[in-house]
C-alpha cells in the first residue's frame, strides 16, 4: 500500500527549507517546521510571509487560502516535535556531520516507518543513511531554488534504500506537482553535476576578465534561452552553497571542471554571498529585488 505522508517535518528554514515547507503546505500537508532557535524560525517565517505575500499580490493565492496555508505550518525548535511525522525532509547546511547527526537523532525520535529524506545537493545519501538504524528508509529529495517555482525533485536511492520507499517518495513528489527523477547516489546527482561545471567556468571567465559579468550573463540568456545568466544564478544559489557543492564534487571526482574558481572563495571570505547578503556578482536591495549595481 502506498504511504501517504500527510504529516511532514522540514528541518532548517533557510531558503530551501522554507520553500519546501511552502510547497508542502500548499498541497494540504501538515508541516512541522524546525530550526535550531527562534532566530532561525523568524527567518523561516519571513521567507514564507514574503513568498506567499507575493503570490497574493500577483492574484495567484487568495488572502484566505494564504491564511489556511500558513495555518498548516507549526514552528518548533526541538526535533522531538517530529515524533509523529510520516516523512521528514532535512535542509540544514551542507555539512555531512550536521546532516548525519540530524538523521541519527530523528531515527531515535520518529516511529520505525517514518521515511527520512535529505535535501542535500551533493553529499552522499549512503553516508548519511548508514548513521541511522534504518538506512533502507533514507532517500534524497533534492529540490531546486526557488522550490515553489521549479518542478524538479531528484529522488536519490542508495544501494540499500527499499524499492517501495523510492516508489512512494516519487508518487509523493508527483502529488506536490513536481517532476521527480530517480538517480543513484553520486555527487551532484544529475542537475548539479551538469550545471556546476558550467557555473564554475563562468566564474573563471569573469575572473580572468574574459568578459564583463553583464556580457557573460547576456550571452547565456539571449544566446541559449536560459532564464538567468550564470553569475546571476550563482547569486541566487548563494556563493557559499555553490562553493560547497563544487568542493564536494571536486573531492569525489578530481575533475578539474569542479575545482572551485579562486574568486569564489575570495568573495565568500569578503561576505559577498549573493542575494542573501545583498551583494555577490551584483548588488541587491533585497532577496527578490532587481540588480541595482
Ligand atoms: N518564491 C516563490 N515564487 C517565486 C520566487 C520565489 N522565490 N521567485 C520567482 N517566483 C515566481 C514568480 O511569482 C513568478 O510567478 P508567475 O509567473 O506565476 O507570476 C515566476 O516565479 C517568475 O518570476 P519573475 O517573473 O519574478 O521572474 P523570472 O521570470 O525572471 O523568474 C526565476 C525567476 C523563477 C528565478 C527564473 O529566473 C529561473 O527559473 N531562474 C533559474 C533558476 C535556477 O536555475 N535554479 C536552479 C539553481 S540550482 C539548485 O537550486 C540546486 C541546489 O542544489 C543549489
Amino acid at each position: 500500500m502506498t504511504r501517504q505522508f500527510d504529516t511532514v517535518g522540514v528541518i532548517g528554514l533557510g531558503t530551501m527549507g522554507a520553500g519546501i515547507a511552502e510547497v508542502l503546505a500548499r498541497t494540504g500537508r501538515t508541516v512541522l517546521a524546525v530550526d535550531v532557535d527562534d532566530e532561525g524560525l523568524a527567518r523561516g517565517r519571513g521567507h514564507l510571509d514574503h513568498s506567499t505575500g507575493r503570490a497574493v499580490a500577483k492574484g495567484k493565492l487568495t488572502a484566505a487560502d494564504r491564511a489556511r496555508l500558513l495555518d498548516r505550518i507549526t514552528f518548533h525548535t526541538s526535533l522531538d516535535a517530529l515524533a509523529d511525522a510520516d516523512l521528514v525532509i532535512e535542509a540544514v547546511p551542507e555539512q555531512l556531520d550536521r546532516k548525519a547527526d540530524v538523521l541519527a537523532a530523528l531515527d531515535r525520535i520518529c516511529g520505525p516507518d517514518t521515511v527520512l529524506a535529505s535535501n542535500t545537493s551533493s553529499l552522499s545519501i549512503t553516508e548519511i543513511g548508514v548513521r541511522t538504524g534504518r538506512p533502507g528508509k533514507v532517500v534524497g529529495m533534492h529540490f531546486f531554488n526557488p522550490a515553489p517555482v521549479l518542478k524538479l525533485v531528484e529522488v536519490v536511492r542508495t544501494v540499500v534504500t527499499e524499492p517501495d520507499v523510492v516508489t512512494d517518495v516519487v508518487a509523493f513528489a508527483e502529488s506536490l506537482g513536481k517532476t521527480p527523477v530517480v538517480i543513484g547516489d553520486r555527487a551532484g546527482f544529475i542537475a548539479n553535476a551538469l550545471l556546476f561545471g558550467y557555473l564554475n567556468h563562468a566564474v573563471r571567465m569573469y575572473e580572468s576578465r574574459y568578459a564583463t559579468r553583464e556580457d557573460l550573463d547576456a550571452a547565456m540568456r539571449h544566446g541559449c534561452g536560459y532564464p538567468m545568466g550564470p553569475l546571476a544564478l550563482l547569486d541566487l544559489i548563494g556563493l557559499d552553497t555553490a562553493y560547497e557543492i563544487l568542493d564536494t564534487m571536486y573531492h569525489q571526482s578530481r575533475n578539474r571542471l569542479h575545482a572551485p574558481a579562486p574568486l569564489l572563495k575570495q568573495m565568500i571570505t569578503a561576505g559577498l554571498l549573493g542575494r542573501k547578503s545583498g551583494r555577490g556578482f551584483y548588488a541587491y536591495d533585497g532577496p527578490d529585488s532587481p540588480t541595482v549595481v
